[in-house]
């Protein structure tokens, strides 16, 4: 058999400056060991996100060309509203200048104090609105999410039994919606399965309760259901997508990640009455209801992005990309979380640096060394990404610290993908070395991982 190679050949690139460690090391402690205060100038391979870091086809960039910037009524709102239409079913749409945008404009319409939201792994953004308005996330995460060495399918899914329980415990106006994200990055980008979104729904129907998709990841999501699930294995992406969401409510969407743009999201949703009553504060947060902080441009550019990532072959390339990354980092004996996700690689850090306490952020201590080594931004999913418990005040401490290394869509080729598993390679090889870990200088109430300020503790 022929190797597999890449549907597209690249017609523009961006230089990148390779730094030397001994600048590294000044930098990240410039940055108080915090990666995201890091310049991107000060990074070689950046897989900090997946999210609107990708490279747009030359079909998007034309259709910018096109974009209709009118206030009301604008051109490209059709266009973007038809597409949502034709690829999710929603007959109401609103467009929002990213998703937790658009979590803020639905979770506003919906959401009260002391409210309750089952869900799979809520997001940061999504916990970080719900806590916000003083209201409960409770995760219903199958098990098998937390063993990384599994190879259990669709880790992203959701558990009958504990969403049941959820379910009866609490009135039914005490819970305004249910969760479902797809793929579930907290979880390591791992899908959800055809039949479990098909089961979420009838139990939600029997309490009554609407379910909504955080689709960032929608289409990778649905290219693992046609490779890992037996009755959709004939069946297009676009035709899976259309199932998918036929199970839900509605879905609220960041498009920085599915849709391969470098801003943008909406929500979408059956209710009329809902739509009309969400678009009260999508006018007062975002825009007038037919640009939602968008640019006419950058809905067009959302609306070819959709069309063109619900192609088979579009995933196909960008997920063989993130599973070549993901075994090479297996065969060199580095723990990740398995089977290789579709967004990115998680090393499990409790198993590469099981020496570091739990206290001691033992994930943000592996990126900060994948850094200083090898000038590659990761990302900490863990207890600084947990953040405090809003009533304890003490820190939440998940099952799993993870590294995450998101890959962006179209933007890296396989020789980086060899370089970062050589840098992983290299800190695995020394671990043994490492002794103690990071301590927190200064921290924000909510979201603290993108400002934390650590120090090295020696
Ligand atoms: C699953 C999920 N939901 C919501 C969001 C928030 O989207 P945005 O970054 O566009 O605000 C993200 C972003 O990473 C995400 O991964």
């Amino acid at each position: 058999m022929l190797p597999y190679a890449e549907p597209y050949k690249i017609k523009m690139v961006e230089r990148i400056y390779r730094s030397t460690e001994k600048e590294r090391k000044q930098w990240i402690k410039e940055a108080k060991y915090n990666l995201f205060k890091l310049k991107s100038s000060q990074v070689y391979i950046d897989l900090l996100t997946d999210s609107g870091t990708g490279a747009m086809s030359d079909k998007q960039w034309a259709a910018m060309m096109t974009g209709d910037e009118s206030y009301a009524g604008a051109s490209s709102y059709y266009k973007l509203k038809n597409t949502v239409k034709k690829i999710f079913g929603f007959d109401y749409f609103l467009p929002t200048h990213q998703g937790r945008a658009a979590e803020n404009v639905l979770f506003s319409t919906i959401i009260k104090e002391g409210d309750i939201i089952p869900g799979n792994s809520h997001f940061d953004t999504t916990k970080g609105h719900i806590e916000f308005r003083k209201a409960k996330a409770v995760d219903c995460t199958t098990d098998e999410a937390f063993d990384t060495s599994s190879d259990f399918p669709f880790k992203g899914n959701i558990d009958l039994n504990k969403l049941e329980n959820t379910l009866k415990k609490y009135p039914k106006e005490k819970i305004p919606l249910i969760i479902v994200t797809i793929t579930n990055n907290s979880s390591g980008g791992q899908p959800v399965s055809l039949q479990n979104m098909k089961e979420v729904k009838k139990l939600a129907e029997k309490y009554d309760i609407p379910v909504f998709f955080d689709s960032a990841r929608f289409a990778e999501n649905a290219y693992f259901i046609k490779i890992r699930e037996e009755k959709y294995k004939n069946k297009t992406i676009k035709e899976i997508v259309k199932e998918m969401f036929s199970y839900a409510d509605g879905m609220t969407m960041s498009s920085k990640k599915d849709a391969i743009v470098n801003m943008g999201g909406f929500i979408a949703m059956k209710s009329k009455e809902l739509f009309k009553k969400a678009s009260v504060y999508n006018i007062m947060y975002e825009g007038f209801i037919t640009y939602g902080g968008l640019s006419g441009r950058d809905m067009n550019a959302i609306a070819q992005g959709l069309e063109e990532n619900t192609e088979f072959e579009t995933l196909e390339a960008r997920i063989k990309q993130v599973e070549y990354l993901g075994i090479k980092l297996i065969e060199a004996g580095i723990p990740v979380q398995r089977p290789i996700g579709g967004h990115a690689v998680f090393i499990d850090a409790k198993k590469f640096l099981p020496q570091i306490k739990k206290e001691e952020y033992i994930a943000q201590t592996v990126a900060v060394e994948l850094y200083i080594v090898g000038g590659i931004r990761g990302v900490e999913i863990g207890t600084v990404l947990a953040d405090r418990d809003p009533v304890t005040g003490k820190n939440r401490y998940p099952k799993l610290e993870l590294v995450r290394l998101a890959i962006p869509r179209r933007t890296y080729t396989n020789s980086h993908m060899d370089y970062v598993a050589a840098v992983c390679k290299k800190i695995f090889d020394t671990r043994h070395e490492a002794k103690r870990g990071l301590k927190i200088t200064f921290e924000a109430p909510i979201m603290r991982h993108f400002t934390a300020e650590f120090e090295k503790i020696k």
